[in-house]
């Protein structure tokens, strides 16, 4: 048993599929935001706003260290949507366990996230052209996962089920 880490945009629905994934499989979730926010006892817009975006990202890093040293096992972990941008977050959640990308469309993200004051990144006078040019830089990288899910049209649990195939088709895969 390892870990399967869940990668993609804001707003492509990691920390709701992963949630479903995990009770599927009988995971235990976590989210690596929702770690972060719990360790410092301040939101990610704070970190933002008074440490700025590198701080956060060094932050990211050092969790997924942690997780690696202290050998976590049989977690489905939602990253936050910038972590794998960094080469060395890649290889992390690489050691880490099964690494599977939630591909959703930047209009699907835009409609989902429009309104909502939490993400920094997206407090700007155009989202959708930012989210989109977002996308296409990162999009190398999320392509890295392990598996890719296109989960514009699924509902979570549709996604979750698509995820459990495709770990089970790798459990047979490998035997
Ligand atoms: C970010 C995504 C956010 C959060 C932070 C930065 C990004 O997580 O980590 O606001 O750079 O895409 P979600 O993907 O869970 O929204």
């Amino acid at each position: 048993m390892k870990n399967i880490i869940l990668t993609g945009y804001m707003g492509c629905g990691k920390t709701t599929v992963g949630q479903r994934l995990a009770e599927r499989i009988g995971y235990v979730f976590a989210d690596t935001d929702g770690l972060i926010e719990k360790e410092q006892g301040r939101s990610i817009s704070d970190i933002f706003a008074q440490d700025g975006e590198q701080t956060f990202r060094a932050m990211e890093t050092a969790l997924l260290n942690k997780a690696l040293c202290d050998g976590k096992d049989g977690l489905v972990i939602a990253t936050g949507g910038g972590l794998p941008v960094r080469a060395e977050n890649r290889e992390l959640i690489k050691r880490l366990g099964t690494v599977v990308y939630l591909r959703v469309k930047p209009e699907t993200v835009y409609e989902r996230v429009k309104g909502d004051t939490s993400r920094p990144l997206l407090q700007c006078e155009n989202p959708l052209e930012r989210i989109k040019g977002m996308l296409l830089q990162r999009s190398p990288a999320y392509e890295t996962a392990d598996f890719i899910i296109d989960a514009d049209s699924l509902s979570p649990e549709e996604a979750a089920a698509e995820i459990e195939e495709c770990l089970k088709w790798k459990g047979s895969a490998k035997s």
